[in-house]
């Protein structure tokens, strides 16, 4: 009942263009930790940008988090700028989601030793989608973008993956390979369909994102001069290169969907790296005083074209042209 009518007033108030909202998000992208192993050139954890402290988030503060709004909520990313599955109290955390009703997903690069065991007790945990991060259909694509990863060891996995969920007739978790198109792999995109049947899973054909790090802050035009080596011939499938759509509200964001980092930080959308841009920490707030505090009023004020009081991460990015990813 209380997600029902959290959704329903969402809607309403995002309609009316409130700015104090008198309910929780429903989506949240719970940072797992932001420690990889891989070393993806558009990513800024790829990058080791200093710009955000490194670490996994501790259990209880992860508790803390669903104890105070997990009955609001529908849905839990747990991943942002890191790899899930190196948090060794990752499953755990997808148990506790359960007990709230939650939907779990995870995206991982899934370049990693995993035993049978691993991957039993990943399909048993109750998660919605694994989405399994692989840009390329050979080798030599592959590690374009996913350095320091192995190819072989991720469709060992993938197929260790589907071969297991066969063998288990209640589990309900969804593998879904993405596979996101740059300007080194885009001639491979009916092969990867072609492979993803083959080995049982879906697939998704995503759009890339120039410099996930830098984004934010600059117009599309200049993220195409600077990685103009990555992006497709086919520039459909680049973000922010398409018609931007004539919204009311230009990024609802702030309105429906939060995003806490393994430390805490609270930030308006997955697309901000820096803690520098946070709206309040966890740690030291309710979820409930920092949802409605000066920063994320003013970041919906600006959003609308109201006067405001406090600068934003959202302020930026209404200046470069807002970043239509979503
Ligand atoms: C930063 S990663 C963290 C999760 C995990 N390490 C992984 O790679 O799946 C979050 C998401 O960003 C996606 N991603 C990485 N580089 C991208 C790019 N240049 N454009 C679009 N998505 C990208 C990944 O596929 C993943 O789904
Ligand atoms: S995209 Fe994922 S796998 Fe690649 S460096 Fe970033 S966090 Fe790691
Ligand atoms: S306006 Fe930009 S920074 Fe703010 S939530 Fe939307 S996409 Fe994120």
């Amino acid at each position: 009942m209380k997600k029902i009518s959290n959704s329903i007033v969402s809607r309403l108030s995002t309609f009316l263009g409130k700015t104090r909202l008198p309910y929780f998000p429903s989506k949240i992208t719970i940072e797992s930790g932001n420690i990889c192993n891989l070393r993806c050139p558009l990513c800024p954890t790829g990058q080791h940008d200093k710009s955000a402290k490194k670490g996994f988030m501790p259990f209880d503060l992860y508790k803390k988090i669903l104890d105070e709004i997990g009955s609001h909520l529908s849905l839990i990313r747990l991943y942002n700028w890191g790899e899930p599955l190196l948090n060794k109290e990752l499953l755990p955390m997808i148990r506790y989601a359960m007990k709230y009703g939650v939907e779990v997903k995870i995206s991982t690069n899934l370049s990693l030793k995993l035993d049978d065991a691993d991957i039993g007790e990943l399909l048993q945990s109750g998660l919605k989608i694994i989405y399994i991060s692989c840009n390329g259909t050979s080798k030599e694509t592959y590690l374009r973008y996913h350095v320091g990863g192995d190819f072989d060891v991720v469709m060992d996995n993938m197929k260790r993956l589907v071969q297991k969920k066969k063998e288990m007739s209640r589990c309900k978790t969804k593998l879904v390979w993405l596979f996101h198109v740059f300007k080194h792999n885009e001639h491979e995109r009916e092969q990867a369909r072609k492979m993803a049947k083959d080995i049982g899973v879906k697939i998704k054909i995503n759009k890339m994102r120039p410099d996930m790090g830098k984004e934010i802050f600059e117009t599309t035009q200049s993220a195409l001069q600077r990685d103009a080596g990555w992006i497709p011939e086919n520039r459909k499938f680049m973000v922010g290169s398409e018609k931007k759509k004539k919204k009311r509200i230009a990024c609802d964001l702030p309105w429906t969907e939060t995003v806490i980092n393994w430390d805490g930080a609270v930030l308006p959308c997955c697309a901000v790296y820096s803690e520098t841009f946070a709206f309040g920490n966890i740690q030291k707030e309710s979820f409930a005083q920092i949802w409605n505090n000066e920063m994320y009023i003013s970041a919906r004020k600006e959003i609308l074209g109201k006067e405001n009081k406090k600068k934003t991460i959202c302020h930026i990015c209404k200046s470069t042209g807002y970043l239509h990813s979503f």
